[in-house]
């Protein structure tokens, strides 16, 4: 009987190794895999940043790990809409902008998206709402918004740039 226990015991306590591939199975379109973000997909280094549409609106790609946002400064026009997608590299985070009600939660495995839109030039601090280890309070960067006619065209690479040329 305690033998039976036991080996039932094993992988119940060993359900997060289990559960990945079902996971990542229920999970369709908008999975990624958080051990493989640097190598392959949508969050490789120079896909990262801000990256302007046709239409004028702007994608910005960003991940949360322990305990910084990459990148570390981003770079968006004022007045347009700004399609925010961001994914975690290990904890829970929550991005948010200091001065504004926008606050992401953002989970390893899944994209979150949101859409923001900054009015007026300026700068924001960017937090990290949840807690999330021992670097939480640590885990700060900044949103620069500059105005749409000064807004430089970005190259792969520099993205992630805040530096207006
Ligand atoms: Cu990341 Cu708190």
């Amino acid at each position: 009987m305690f033998t039976v226990l036991a080996l039932a015991l094993i992988p119940a306590t060993r359900y997060y190794q289990i559960d990945q591939p079902l996971l990542r199975l229920f999970r369709g379109a908008g999975a990624v895999d958080p051990l493989a973000l640097h190598l392959e997909g949508e969050f490789v280094e120079n896909n990262l940043g801000t990256e302007q549409g046709s239409d004028g609106s702007v994608t910005v790609r960003m991940i949360a790990q322990q305990y910084l946002f990459v990148p570390h400064c981003i770079l968006v026009p004022a007045g347009v809409p700004v399609h925010l997608r961001i994914t975690s590299a290990d904890a829970v985070h929550a991005l948010a902008f200091n001065g504004t009600d926008y606050n992401v939660k953002v989970l390893p495995g899944t994209i979150s998206e949101a859409q923001l839109r900054f009015a007026n030039p300026g700068e924001f601090k960017t937090v990290c709402r949840e807690f999330c280890g021992a670097g939480h309070y640590a885990m700060r960067s900044a949103l620069k918004v500059v105005p749409r006619e000064q807004f430089p065209v970005l190259q792969a690479g520099e993205r992630g740039n805040c530096a207006v040329q």
